[in-house]
């Protein structure tokens, strides 16, 4: 059924204006106004503010990991993000030594189907660059759409994959069309330090964070920038935490290097203190990176600002606290690393950001729906509102008080890492591809609508032009 969106500010990643949206078939097919009619479903979004539904490029969604299993799989996580005003994300297809990447694929496959409620994509893990994954990544990238390639350059002994493995990716992805991805911290190091620390008896929360200092995600995230560099490609850096990796892209920028950033709302607004918690409350906040000092935030932000870092990814990857987190009582490096953080993406950037007037309500939406739209070969069907994309649209009201809060959150977890932090604004009516999936507040649609996401080869062209410059 035909839909119009009435009295609402539209805002993209580049304009906030008035006019209604028409939507047919899922797909926006006017803008405007004066093109009611009588068939046409009405959605009054007076007050409010209507922009293109949040892609999150970063999730981890019933992932095997520390010897457990994320407590949010497809159903509930995607559920969740929907809530929090997301329509898309991206999620990590692990694989393994010595299996097919098809195989690998078809788990994650297999995860997602019948669970999703709003569309999805994978990155597909590298481990090694064997002559048979050689053979098979052209075959699977281009009938899976899937054109970026995650390297993990830590968790020794478990995803790290050594540089020989990352350069060949690098180069592999160059000829590919693709975008090479990757965690950046120094995982043999980390590992020396964990090790020395444990035999120190050194085993409380906090000895996560000291164990992974900022030195070791700046080193690992300038020899990645040196690589892509060597190789000619193209970067992705995950999950941004601190002022020295942020400097480290922004040089290799300087250098003409084809290297964007990601960081996470939690390294925004939460600070290494919280791992010191007492009662081992701390380990609710073990992820890696690690939160780091307080003082991280502002360069972060200004980096966001000033166009350095491009993107907001949640980094999801959710254990309760009760039962997960505390399989690491004994020995902080066995506490499962992640966070229950698809929810609250947009909303934080919202309201620390726009609200607290460190970014544009434009740079925002570009933040948290449209580069990534862009960098992952999904624009302009998705993170934009414009003639012939999916109607995938947020009705938001800026002007709602709320507290998050582990009461209320949608999440499967038992916890909140942003527990009663108060914030503006929040999700109204959610749609993806024209259904509703949150209508006033109330999740309305049925897992299994989601559809797996074909995406396009990165394009150059289509981010560098403004990136020139940095936005404003
Ligand atoms: O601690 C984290 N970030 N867990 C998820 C896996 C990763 O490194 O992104
Ligand atoms: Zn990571
Ligand atoms: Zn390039
Ligand atoms: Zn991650």
């Amino acid at each position: 059924m035909k839909k119009i969106i009435k009295n609402g500010t539209i805002v993209t990643a580049t304009d906030t204006y008035k006019a209604d949206i028409e939507i047919n078939d899922g797909v926006i097919t006017q803008i405007g106004s004066g093109f009611y009619s009588q068939e046409a479903e009405v959605i009054d979004a007076e007050g409010c503010y209507v922009f293109p539904g949040g892609i999150d490029p970063h999730t981890h969604l019933d992932m095997p990991f520390g010897g457990t299993v994320t407590k949010d799989d497809y159903e509930t996580g995607t559920r969740a993000a929907a809530f929090g005003g997301t329509t898309t994300i991206i999620d990590f297809c692990l694989t393994s030594k010595g299996v097919p990447l098809k195989d690998a694929v078809q788990t994650w496959h297999n995860k997602a189907k019948d669970k999703a409620v709003i569309d999805y994509g994978f990155h597909l893990q590298i481990v090694e660059m064997t002559e048979s994954v050689l053979k098979e990544l052209p075959v699977i990238s281009k009938e899976e759409g899937i054109t970026s390639f995650k390297v993990f350059m830590a968790y020794k002994n478990q995803f790290q994959a050594d540089d020989e493995t990352l350069f060949k990716t690098l180069i592999t992805a160059k000829e590919l069309g693709a975008l090479v991805m990757v965690h950046a911290e120094n995982g043999d190091v980390i590992d020396y330090l964990v090790k020395k620390a444990l035999e120190e008896g050194n085993t409380e929360p906090i000895f996560h964070a000291l164990t992974r200092p900022p030195e070791a995600e700046g080193e690992a995230t300038g020899r990645a920038a040196t690589l892509t560099g060597l190789a000619d490609s193209q970067l992705y850096v995950v999950h941004v935490s601190c002022e020295d990796a942020a400097k480290r892209i922004a040089e290799a920028r300087s250098k003409g290097i084809d290297i964007w950033g990601e960081t996470c709302p939690q390294y925004l607004v939460l600070d290494q203190s919280y791992l010191e918690k007492p009662n081992f409350e701390g380990a609710k906040y073990v992820w890696s990176p690690p939160l780091r000092e307080k003082w991280n935030q502002e360069s972060l932000w200004n980096a966001l600002k000033s166009g350095q870092l491009q993107t907001i990814g949640s980094d999801q990857c959710s254990f309760d606290f009760n039962g997960q987190k505390d399989l690491g009582k004994d020995d902080f490096s066995k506490i499962p690393n992640g966070g229950p953080l698809i929810e609250d993406r947009v909303s934080i950037l919202y309201s620390e950001g726009v609200d607290k007037g460190r970014i544009s309500l434009n740079q925002f939406v570009d933040l948290v729906s449209t580069k990534a739209a862009k960098l992952f070969g999904l624009y302009p069907k998705k993170g934009t509102i414009a003639v012939g994309a999916d109607a995938d649209i947020v009705l938001f009201d800026p002007n709602v008080e709320r507290v998050l809060s582990a009461k209320t959150h949608h999440m499967a977890v038992d916890y909140n890492p942003f527990e009663g932090m108060k914030v503006k604004g929040e999700p109204v009516t959610v749609l993806s591809r024209g259904d509703y999936v949150i209508k006033d507040k109330e999740f309305v649609a049925e897992p299994g609508r989601g559809q797996y996401i074909k995406r396009a080869n990165y394009n150059e062209a289509l981010i560098k032009k403004e990136d020139a410059v940095p936005s404003k």
